[in-house]
């Protein structure tokens, strides 16, 4: 047992894994498309987290959720012609989490704060419903992972899409939750 403590520490001494950061599914792993530009932040880390819903189906296995991820990099690159799918991050009805453009990089998921946001969206219509807590719980352990690994601001402001623009994303009943979450931001600029 001795030795299994020696190790974590050494490794946390050396900073190299000392972060409760959850697994997240890779591009190569969900078959993405590459982007067609890629450009970075503006400000990094970003002082913003933006919650959306994905206003589709939802999804409660990795095998789903691949292919809807999927799906939604297909409508943002050839319906809408953007240069990716929109999303920082997408989270799936059983947790799981997928990378979208990843840390660092601009989105296409809200005007304004594109250039100064992670943006995550929870795969699912919460218009309609609640989301699983499963999802929400990966949601906090993504963020409190960012904050952690300082890919957000320490002080970084939460908010929900409708607060940025007018829309009802992330949903009511997910909105709901995200004015419960640290760092909720009722008045962003
Ligand atoms: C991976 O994506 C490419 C491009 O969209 C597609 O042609 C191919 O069928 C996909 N492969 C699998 C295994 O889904
Ligand atoms: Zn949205």
């Amino acid at each position: 047992m001795w030795n299994v403590w020696l190790v974590v520490f050494f490794l946390c001494f050396a900073k190299i894994q000392c972060d409760d950061c959850p697994p997240i599914i890779t591009r190569a792993d969900w078959n993405a498309s590459d982007p067609k530009e890629i450009k970075p932040l503006s400000i990094n880390p970003p002082p913003y987290v933006l919650v959306h819903h994905s206003a589709t189906q939802s999804c409660f296995t990795v095998e789903a959720c691949k292919r809807l991820v999927k799906s939604i990099q297909n409508v943002h690159m050839n319906t809408n012609g953007w240069e990716d799918i929109g999303y920082n991050f997408l989270i799936g009805g059983d947790g799981s989490i997928y990378e979208g453009r990843g840390w660092g990089i601009h989105g296409a998921h809200a005007i304004k704060y594109n250039a100064r946001s992670i943006g995550i969206c929870l795969l699912g219509n919460f218009q309609e419903q609640t989301p699983p807590e499963i999802q929400t719980k990966s949601l906090n352990e993504l963020v409190s992972c960012a904050k952690q690994t300082e890919k957000v601001e320490d002080q970084y402001h939460l908010i929900g899409h409708r607060q940025a623009s007018a829309t009802l994303c992330p949903g009511t009943f997910l909105f709901k939750i995200v004015q419960g979450l640290p760092q909720f931001d009722p008045h962003p600029q």
